[in-house]
């Protein structure tokens, strides 16, 4: 992948920046906010985001929203994002990754699948439309 911008860093409290905030109201509706205190961002500037909880006690994270702008869409931009925000959870002591997805959302499970990801579980109706959620779970390797 040619052209990525650098990647950059939000810790908790942080406003989200406006290109965020098209971004993810363009993916999910609502635009997630200010970041809370256990949240972070990491993203390519304009290009991507991807939004975290970080639990250092339990040495978990929680893949919490990720999103590359559509017409940078499958050209590897996701997957190195991805890899990007696993390697700062592996060097900040972060030993297991959580999310939960739309088990419609097959581009995104299949990004995480490539990724390493292993599915271990299903909440039923878990989104507002009745739509299950798929549970993935990654071991980060310290
Ligand atoms: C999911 C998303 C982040 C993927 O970003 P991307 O930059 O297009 O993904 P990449 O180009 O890095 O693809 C990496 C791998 O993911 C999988 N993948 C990505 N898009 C896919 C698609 N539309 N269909 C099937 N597989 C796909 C492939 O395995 C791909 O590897 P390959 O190119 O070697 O086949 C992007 O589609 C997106 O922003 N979706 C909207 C927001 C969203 O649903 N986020 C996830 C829920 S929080």
């Amino acid at each position: 992948m040619s052209g990525r911008n650098p990647i950059f860093h939000l810790g908790p409290g942080s406003e989200l920046p406006a290109w965020v905030e098209v971004l993810d109201r363009a993916c999910f509706g609502e635009p997630w906010g200010q970041l809370s205190g256990q949240e972070q961002a990491w993203g390519f500037l304009d290009q991507a985001f991807a939004l975290w909880s970080l639990n250092a006690v339990a040495a978990e994270a929680e893949l919490l929203r990720i999103a590359v702008d559509p017409s940078l869409r499958g050209h590897g931009l996701g997957r190195a994002l991805l890899e990007a925000c696993e390697t700062e959870m592996s060097r900040v002591g972060i030993t297991t990754l959580l999310l939960e997805v739309r088990v419609s959302n097959l581009a995104a499970r299949a990004l995480y699948e490539a990724a390493g990801w292993k599915q271990d579980g299903l909440r039923k109706a878990y989104y507002k439309n009745g739509e299950d959620a798929a549970l993935y779970r990654k071991a980060l390797v310290p």
